[in-house]
């Protein structure tokens, strides 16, 4: 737990401008920074930067927030994650509060975890590199495959002694558990004898998204048949291998740059890679990749180059993770290298220009790719190519973007020779099918043939948002500013009238009428923020704007975000045009009284609509319906008033 003092801290500490400068490259922009939006694929810069205020808002997208909202959306940070982050940064430090047991156990567990496979790593790197034994099979067989000196340091590779317990002796002597060597896996223990995971094998260490080693791979160097190729760490509290990927940490900057991942099977291939200078390379470890893996990737690219060793089952195999990645709304390419080479070999027979031309020159669109590959296989086979069609189709239908779906029809029935219509119609049928089963909530329902009834005989009289925000907005903008109120001075002079000003703060002056006139919101959050300020106002303590668009509840902070940042304020452009308008500013109490009335008007339809509807469902010689009915036309008569009010605002 952290301390709400070192929370507040950390939040006052931390610089919008410097936190998203970490990720996003900002450009000045009058008052503003101006960047290219990290959640979305965009040309031009929508994103901007609030100094001033603190926060963030992209125009494209739609995604707001503060510091804290910016890391937790951009690293998938939880809340506590992303204050300890940002302590981190501003070299803030967090006494714990006492945490729970398990919270005790469970970062315990982490820490020590992490503690021993740095170690582990240290103590297989320093075998390699220092041992007789490592050296001379370690060291020799990576030299042999092509890895250079800083490429082995870089990944921190490292070998493993044939001694049955060499790494597990060395842990126990400098003070590590037995406990966490089981856990972590690197030690297993047989009928009460402690002996090494890894022996006689090449390891590569695979490491977090921030670069800390969760877990190994050793690679074995014998040609026995009986042993398995690679033995891998056991799942952890720190390893969990469908969410991790392999090289990941050194090529999140490189996928921002590029915009895109290539993805390979093994941990060789992102190595041989990297060492050619092509660094946005992770592999998923000879998995198929999972939800998560797409997940972290997205993170960084939207768009996905799968590079394959054209052995075609291994391809056919990958074709339902594929689905997954377009489902998810990336855009998916793929590679085939010549002659059975996976991108490994390739990399080491040709030169770094070679193998990042080839790959850009044969990076196929994925569906095209699907397309041709499987048609090939019909050889005009008629049922071969229904088979074909109605699989096609199953894949673009995952593709949640309808702009491009149709795109795909188009290219897919010229590949395949074949009418779009009927492609089209089967597409549809495909997704309304998927509708139906309710397995996705779709943004394009087949519209029900219907004549919306126009607008005027519609009136949403159940709705006051509209009105309750604007409230809400002129409390969030002005609630500290003062309104001057010329009041008589009471015996005084009986003769001349006097007067003097009076300040009222505008939070006060709402929050006053409002309550008066027994108005609640809707919304829980206009709620919230109207009550924060009615007790503000009360106790002469007003909360600042700070302390909405910092909310830990980021339901707060994005209403806060949303309504006091105005368009014209932040959208660029604006500023170089400078046409003056008129402010609400200008007559500021003329404003407030507007809204006020706006929205207890508002409110007074809502009550004289459910009162009508349920006088209609009563027995009109009952008493409540007599009640209902002086209801009704005291209702209306206040509702008179505030109309004849509003009118005199409006119109002079
Ligand atoms: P590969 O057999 O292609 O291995 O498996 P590789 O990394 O290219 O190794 P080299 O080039 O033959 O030396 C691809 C990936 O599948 C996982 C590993 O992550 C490997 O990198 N794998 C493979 C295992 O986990 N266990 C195995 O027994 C084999
Ligand atoms: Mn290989």
């Amino acid at each position: 737990m952290i301390p709400k003092e070192t929370i507040q801290n950390i939040i006052d500490t931390a610089r919008i401008d410097e936190v998203v400068g970490d990720f996003v490259q900002l450009k000045r922009r009058g008052a503003n920074m101006l960047g290219l939006c990290p959640f979305h694929n965009e040309k031009t810069p929508s994103f901007t930067v609030s100094p001033a205020k603190g926060i963030y808002k992209c125009f494209g997208c739609g995604k707001a927030g503060n510091a804290v909202n910016f890391i937790m959306d951009h690293e998938k940070y939880s809340y506590p994650e992303a204050l300890r982050f940002l302590a981190d940064k501003y070299n803030i430090e967090i006494e714990e509060q006492e945490p729970t047991p398990e919270e005790i156990a469970q970062d315990t567990e982490r820490e020590g975890l992490f503690a021993l496979n740095t170690f582990a790593q240290k103590y297989f790197s320093r075998i390699l590199h220092e041992s007789e034994e490592g050296k001379a099979v370690g060291l020799t067989y990576f030299k042999e495959r092509g890895f250079r000196e800083d490429i082995i340091r870089k990944f921190q590779l490292g070998f493993s002694a044939s001694a049955w317990d060499a790494f597990t002796r060395e842990a126990l002597n400098s003070g590590y558990s037995e406990k966490y060597l089981i856990t972590s896996g690197l030690t297993i223990k047989k009928d009460d004898r402690l002996y090494d995971r890894f022996r006689e094998r090449v390891i590569f260490p695979i490491h977090n998204l921030t670069g800390k080693v969760i877990g190994f791979g050793g690679r074995t160097l014998s040609s026995d048949k009986n042993k398995p190729k690679y033995v891998n760490s056991p799942e952890s509290e720190v390893y969990n291998k469908s969410k991790s990927l392999y090289g990941i940490w050194l090529a999140r900057n490189a996928m921002v740059a590029k915009d895109n991942c290539l993805l390979v099977e093994g941990y060789t291939d992102v190595i041989s890679l990297y060492q050619s200078g092509i660094e946005n390379v992770v592999s998923s470890s000879g998995t198929s990749l999972t939800t998560d893996q797409i997940r972290l990737i997205h993170k960084f690219t939207r768009n996905i180059t799968i590079l394959y060793d054209g052995d075609p089952a291994g391809i056919k195999a990958s074709f339902r993770g594929i689905d997954m990645i377009l489902e998810q709304g990336l855009n998916v390419k793929v590679v085939l290298f010549p002659d059975g080479d996976d991108p490994d070999a390739f990399a080491r027979k040709h030169r770094s220009v070679e193998v990042e031309t080839f790959i850009s020159e044969n990076a196929n669109d994925f569906i095209a790719f699907k397309t041709r590959l499987l048609l090939n296989e019909t050889q005009g086979d008629p049922i071969k190519k229904a088979a074909l069609i109605h699989e096609i189709i199953q894949t673009i239908s995952l593709i949640p973007d309808p702009i491009i779906r149709p795109l795909y029809i188009r290219e897919c029935a010229e590949i395949m020779d074949m009418d779009e219509q009927t492609l089209m119609h089967e597409l549809n049928k495909q997704r309304r099918k998927k509708i139906v089963k309710g397995d996705k909530q779709d943004e394009e329902l087949p519209e029900p043939e219907m004549v919306a009834p126009p607008a005027s005989e519609l009136p949403d009289i159940s709705d006051a948002s509209a009105q309750e925000k604007d409230i809400i907005r002129l409390l969030l903008l002005y609630g500290t500013e003062n309104l001057s109120f010329k009041v008589r001075i009471e015996g005084g002079n009986p003769f001349k009238e006097e007067f003097e000003e009076v300040l009222v703060p505008v939070a006060q002056y709402i929050c006053n009428d409002l309550r008066t006139n027994q108005i609640t919101f809707d919304s829980e959050v206009y709620q919230f923020i109207f009550d924060a300020f009615a007790e503000g106002a009360d106790s002469n303590a007003l909360p600042e704007e700070k302390f909405f668009l910092m909310h830990a509840d980021k339901r707060i902070a994005d209403t806060a975000i949303d309504l006091i940042t105005p368009r014209y304020e932040l959208s660029p452009g604006w500023e170089e045009i400078r046409i003056y308008v008129p402010t609400e500013t200008d007559d500021l109490e003329n404003t407030i009284v507007r809204s006020l009335l706006s929205l207890i008007h508002r409110k007074l339809s809502i009550l004289i609509y459910k009162n009508q509807q349920t006088m209609k469902v009563l027995d009109n010689t009952s008493e409540v319906w007599s009640d209902l009915l002086s209801r009704d036309i005291y209702y209306k008569r206040a509702r008179n008033e505030i109309n004849r009010r509003l009118g005199r605002i409006l119109n002079g």
